[in-house]
């Protein structure tokens, strides 16, 4: 069997690494398409590296650009791949523009579509994301969801064929490196910063990012938090704050400490040791749940309503008065902070990667692995 495994962004390494190693553990050899959406050192390279992919097949080297360049140069370029490769399967990973240009261009091929982490939803269709992961999720053959929750959110979209809940990779890329960060990383020595006394904040969304207001909403929040706050910032939020002349502002801010996107294993060590998350992103609000640490989200909605409901995520928006008054209560309210700590994991065991390889294998092997002309059989 021959799986195409399509990403281009640092979730998407992240999480479809178990994946690719649950393959190759079972003497299959995927081939590697990197788009190259994400394409600094630091958002790329890095995971390549740390998580130990270095034979990527094919750089397509797409970059950056308004929606439609980007997807459109994409599905371009992947779809010669395909066509000169022609995989069995082709997989994608979450809700970027690469996961939609792979699964477009692969079904439009004839070569099946296997969707890692379908059914998430918002019920936000502002945003890119929801879009991609709706379209994705129809483009494809075969879904893995999470959990019960986006096998649902899938039912109702009438896709009830080929639907396996196998949880969620990101505990099988968590278990599998925050011992290994534990040990290797030195990056509460370089940031001078003791376990659980600092923040750790993300933040990228578009949502958040591409209005002026906005950033200065999140400005006037971080201006007021009592405690040491740690900013890995995506290279978006630092254009935009440089672009909207915001950036001087950034600096002053006496308790902030901002820095490039980490690797991987400083960033996983980062969070354990974090006292609170605060984030607008998916990867994080799930690894938080993981960790044990109570994650404030910078958002209005969420595609992991999980955490909220497990107890181990509220959703604070951009409001400073509620980010505010949900700081100061984990700080102060043992009882609380104790609460949501311990919150359960709602995305599976850690072995999501080998359960996805299994069923794809087993697929195959039964030649059921093909794009059927209809599924409402
Ligand atoms: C994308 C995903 C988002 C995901 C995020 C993960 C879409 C629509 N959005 O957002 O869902 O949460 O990846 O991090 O696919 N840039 C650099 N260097 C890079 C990459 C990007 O400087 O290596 C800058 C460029 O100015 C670029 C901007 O960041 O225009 C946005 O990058 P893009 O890939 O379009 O979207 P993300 O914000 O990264
Ligand atoms: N991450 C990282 N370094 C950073 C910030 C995030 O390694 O500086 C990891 C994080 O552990 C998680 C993933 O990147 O696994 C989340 O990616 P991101 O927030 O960019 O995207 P999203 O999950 O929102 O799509």
């Amino acid at each position: 069997m021959k799986p195409a495994f399509v990403f281009g962004t640092r979730p998407e390494i992240i999480k479809l690494a178990p994946v690719i190693r649950a393959f190759e553990e079972r003497g299959v050899e995927p081939l590697l398409i990197h788009t190259g959406q994400h394409y600094d050192y630091e958002m790329s390279s890095v995971f390549l590296e740390e998580l130990e992919l270095r034979r990527i097949d094919y750089h397509l080297e797409v970059g950056s650009g308004t929606q439609a360049e980007q997807t459109g140069t994409a599905m371009i370029k992947i779809e010669k791949v395909l066509m000169e490769e022609k995989p069995d399967v082709t997989l994608v990973q979450g809700d970027t523009n690469t996961v939609l240009a792979g699964a477009l261009a692969s079904v439009k091929l004839k070569i099946p579509v296997a969707h890692v982490e379908a059914g998430l939803r918002s019920f936000d269709r502002t945003m890119p994301e929801e879009i991609n992961r709706i379209l994705a999720d129809h483009a494809s053959e075969v879904l893995f969801a999470p959990t019960e929750e986006a096998r649902k959110n899938l039912e109702r979209e009438g896709i009830t064929e080929n639907v396996y809940v196998v949880g969620n990779t990101v505990v099988d890329a968590v278990l599998q490196n925050a011992e290994i960060a534990e040990r290797k990383s030195d990056v509460l020595e370089r940031f001078g910063l003791k376990p659980k006394e600092y923040i750790l904040l993300t933040a990228h969304r578009a949502e958040n990012t591409d209005s002026k207001e906005n950033l200065r909403r999140l400005l006037e929040i971080l201006e007021e938090l009592p405690v040491k706050v740690v900013y890995p910032m995506h290279p978006r939020t630092r254009k935009k704050l440089e672009s909207f002349g915001l950036w001087e502002r950034v600096e002053a801010i006496e308790n902030l400490i901002v820095t490039k996107p980490l690797g991987y294993l400083d960033f996983l060590k980062l969070q354990r040791n974090a006292k609170i998350v605060m984030t607008d992103s998916g990867g994080v609000q799930e690894e938080s749940i993981i960790l044990n640490v109570p994650c404030l989200t910078l958002r209005y909605n969420t595609e992991r309503p999980e955490t909220v409901k497990a107890g181990g995520n509220v959703l604070v928006g951009l409001e400073k008065e509620r980010t505010l008054s949900h700081v100061e209560r984990l700080l102060s309210d043992e009882e609380f902070y104790k609460k949501m700590a311990s919150a359960p994991n709602p995305f599976g065991d850690g072995k999501s990667g080998q359960r996805i390889a299994e069923i794809l294998l087993e697929l195959y092997e039964k030649g059921e692995l093909n794009v059927r002309s209809s599924r409402f059989i």
